[in-house]
């Protein structure tokens, strides 16, 4: 059995603001519109990391009891400080909880998707890129539900096996991607909304509302420490309002009743808090700080109209990028999977929807830069290996592929070193390296827009690279 089973992402709420002009002193993009702060309940952020490293948000897993039986505990290297019980022995990814049925269950958790590794080091925060979805996970379960009796022989065990496994056999052909290391996070919470009713958030075996495409968008997964200074959630400025809620939802495999979701809700705000916590690793390798002061001034000219200012007195805009203006991939913006009309209405009427809305827009959000050298590849759909080829979109290999091992580090380009092929996935005979292959002439893979370096002298672009290692 693979050690992870994957979680639930589901997403959330959002209002735009005229286009305000905020006093930062600093000149905006004419064509963004800045998002608005909102309120947000008050947390903890150290009671934010315990509840998330120790307490169960999906709600239903594979029984710990057989889950001991298929797996050793965890190598070190995959724990985590500060796990209590039986959390202390599993890997960073999973997490031991009652579940409702009273049958202690190990489910996967939010690090599945948002801890990485960068230079051999497990980041908690960093997007993983180095995930397979190239296939289909029901086959995988609908195996574990057969072998289930051989497993345990008690009836309440196997119907919670039963029930995790369902959950990913309804979710597993919606959540295959062509490539590696691209995430299908927001197909999978539009399958999970379809299979909820919004009022009462029961679960219903047949889809309620009708499915995404099986062609998921696939995404490169964001850092969590850009939320200390994000208005909004996601990449097209989708989600606003109380933004602990959006976050809890994306744990909502298995929250099928408004009283568990409220439970859930409760201690939220902690994890909120701990996220918005977070700081970026440092650059590990030597910087010429002389190149790099030559670089901000190139910087503040160039990229602080979208992206803001760094440093001290740094000030960050939370601006909003039509696509027209942006160029990048649009499928994620013209909006298939969760943010189709019929899962914005879901949303609006559910227990999510109470304190929070959901209204992605077309275009892209300019992120914090903050860490932007350990969280390649770049763009929203991780098409773009290194900065140096974001910031020169002539260079961007068109077919590329990497090795998944994280100290496989470009340091001239910051990024991922690659090999460039010279096809894409469709001459590509073996399976194997068809996986591995970005193809940006596929569908939602696309490598297109945010041309903004490219007119800048190679003096200038070494010294903005230079700069952008000290974010
Ligand atoms: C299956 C993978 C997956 C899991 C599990 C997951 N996420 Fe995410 N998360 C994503 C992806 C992909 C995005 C980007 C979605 C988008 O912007 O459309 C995202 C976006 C976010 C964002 C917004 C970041 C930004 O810059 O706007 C936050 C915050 C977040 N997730 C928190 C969580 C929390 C908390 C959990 C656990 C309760 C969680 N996620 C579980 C994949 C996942
Ligand atoms: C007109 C606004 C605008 C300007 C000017 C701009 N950017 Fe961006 N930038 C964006 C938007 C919007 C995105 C997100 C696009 C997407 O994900 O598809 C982005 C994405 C990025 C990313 C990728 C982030 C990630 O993690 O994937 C980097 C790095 C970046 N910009 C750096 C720069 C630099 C350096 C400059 C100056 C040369 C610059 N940008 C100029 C709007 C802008």
């Amino acid at each position: 059995m693979r050690r992870i089973l994957v979680a639930a992402l589901v997403c959330v709420g959002c209002n735009s603001a005229p286009n305000e002009t905020p006093d930062l002193g600093l000149m905006l993009d004419p064509s963004g519109v800045v998002i608005p702060a909102t309120d947000q309940r008050p947390g903890d952020a150290t009671r934010g990391y315990d509840a998330l490293v120790n307490r169960g948000a999906v709600r239903c897993g594979v029984p710990y009891n057989v889950f001991t039986k298929v797996m050793q505990p965890a190598t070190p290297d995959l724990r985590l400080p500060g796990r209590t019980g039986h959390n202390a022995d599993l890997a960073y990814n999973e997490t031991a909880s009652i579940a409702a049925s009273g049958v202690e269950v190990v489910s996967p958790n939010c690090l599945t998707c948002h801890a990485g590794k960068i230079n051999g080091t497990l980041v908690i925060g960093l997007g993983n890129t180095e995930q397979d979805y190239t296939t289909d996970q029901s086959d995988q379960l609908a195996l574990a539900k057969q072998l289930g009796p051989m497993l345990t022989s008690d009836p309440l065990e196997l119907a919670e096996l039963n029930k995790f496994a369902d959950r990913f056999i309804a979710i597993g052909p919606y959540t295959v991607l062509t490539t590696l290391g691209v995430n299908p996070g927001d197909n999978f919470a539009a399958v999970l909304l379809a299979h909820r009713d919004p009022v009462t958030l029961a679960w219903s075996d047949t889809p309620l509302l009708d499915l995404p495409p099986t062609i998921g968008v696939p995404l490169d997964v964001p850092p969590w420490w850009r939320m200390k200074k994000k208005h909004s959630m996601f990449y097209v400025d989708a989600a606003h309002g109380d933004l602990a809620r959006v976050e809890m939802a994306a744990a909502n495999l298995c929250t099928d009743t408004v009283a568990e979701a409220a439970d859930i809700d409760s201690y939220f705000p902690d994890v909120r808090a701990y996220l918005e916590s977070l700081v970026p690793p440092v650059w590990p390798f030597p910087v010429d700080a002389t190149l790099a002061a030559k670089g901000k001034p190139v910087f503040d000219g160039t990229c602080a109209r979208c992206h803001g200012t760094y440093g001290d007195a740094g000030v960050y805009p939370n601006l909003f990028i039509p696509l027209d203006v942006i160029g990048s991939d649009p499928v994620l913006a013209v909006g298939s999977s969760q943010f189709a009309d019929r899962f914005l209405d879901w949303w609006a009427k559910s227990f999510y929807g109470m304190t929070t809305t959901l209204a992605p827009k077309k275009g892209y959000v300019a992120p914090p830069l903050d860490g932007i050298w350990a969280t390649a590849p770049y763009l929203h759909n991780g098409s773009v290996p290194t900065l140096a080829a974001l910031l020169d979109s002539k260079t961007r290999p068109k077919y590329w592929g990497r090795t998944f091992d994280s100290t496989d580090y470009d340091l001239a380009g910051i990024g991922w070193n690659v090999t460039v092929y010279d096809h894409g996935k469709a001459a590509e005979p073996d399976p194997t390296t068809q996986k591995k292959i970005y193809d940006t002439d596929t569908f939602g893979y696309t490598n297109t827009g945010h041309t903004f370096g490219d007119l800048l002298s190679d003096g200038d672009r070494g010294a903005l690279l230079e700069y952008l290692k000290t974010l």
